[in-house]
């Protein structure tokens, strides 16, 4: 079976193909709920923080950061990007940020936070069996009144035809096919061949949980939270936004 690659050898082509995501709009979103919920800390978790286009974003605001995810190619652009708009006239960022690598479900923190985040699919990449310790861990994870804020990826349940992906790196053109086939165990396998310029095409695959909103939503009900669901980040997002308060 062929293994994750695009986290890990290849954040450069992640960062090609996600080019047209809207990042500005989701920090919006995150600080409107936060303002509407009269949470004024800054101390930020962001899980899944992927090549950081967040991360640097939330440290502009004056948030401290704590950015984790579970692979290290994906940090190590991320920690490039920040250092390189730390050097930047322009960059100056008010917040701290903390980069590390860790797995969901289960963090190891050493600290509570004001809010957490989980942008754009990162809790779909969690088994089913793992979704109400990840939820409850993130419960842990914030103070007294925290704030919770993840999508549910709109993933085909029953799996999808290949698709086709053209676009544009610094070094140059890249080819995609991917598609999502379904697993006997009720998950997907989102599995691609990527030809890039230099040459060598490579292969991934990746398992990812199309989860109910409802599945969802009872988890965070379990683990206490009040909850408001918003119907994406913003115009021409379709994704479910769950917005949740811990208890207190
Ligand atoms: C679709 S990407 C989203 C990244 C980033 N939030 C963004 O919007 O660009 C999902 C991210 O979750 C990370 N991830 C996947 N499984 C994870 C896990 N079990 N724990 C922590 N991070 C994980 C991946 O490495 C990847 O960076």
């Amino acid at each position: 079976m062929a293994e994750e690659r695009l986290y890990t050898d290849h954040p450069a082509l992640y960062d090609a193909i996600q080019s047209g995501w809207d990042y500005d709009r989701d920090i919006e979103f995150v600080v409107d709920r936060l303002t509407r919920h009269d949470i004024g800390g800054r101390r930020l978790l962001e899980v899944g923080c992927g090549t950081g286009e967040h991360t640097r974003r939330f440290h502009k605001r004056g948030f401290d950061v704590t950015a984790i995810d579970a692979y290290e190619g994906m940090l190590s652009v991320a920690r490039e990007k920040l250092e390189r708009e730390e050097g930047s006239e322009t960059g100056s960022g008010a917040g701290s940020v903390e980069f590390r690598r860790d797995t969901l479900p289960r963090l190891d923190l050493d600290r509570q936070y004001d809010v957490a985040v989980a942008i754009r699919g990162v809790i779909n990449h969690v088994s089913p069996d793992a979704l109400l310790p990840t939820i409850r861990g993130l419960a842990d994870a914030l103070a007294d009144g925290g704030l919770l804020v993840f999508d549910n990826s709109p993933l085909p349940p029953d799996g999808n035809r290949p698709g086709l992906d053209v676009g544009e790196t610094a070094d140059g053109r890249y080819v995609r096919v991917a598609r999502h086939v379904p697993r006997e165990d009720g998950r997907l396998d989102w599995r691609s061949v990527t030809f890039t310029t230099d040459g060598e095409p490579f292969v991934s695959s990746r398992p990812m949980t199309p989860f109910a909103d409802a599945t969802m939503y009872d988890a965070l009900v379990d683990a206490g939270f009040d909850i408001e669901t918003a119907d994406g980040y913003g115009p021409g997002d379709d994704r479910t936004v769950f917005v949740a308060v811990a208890p207190g």
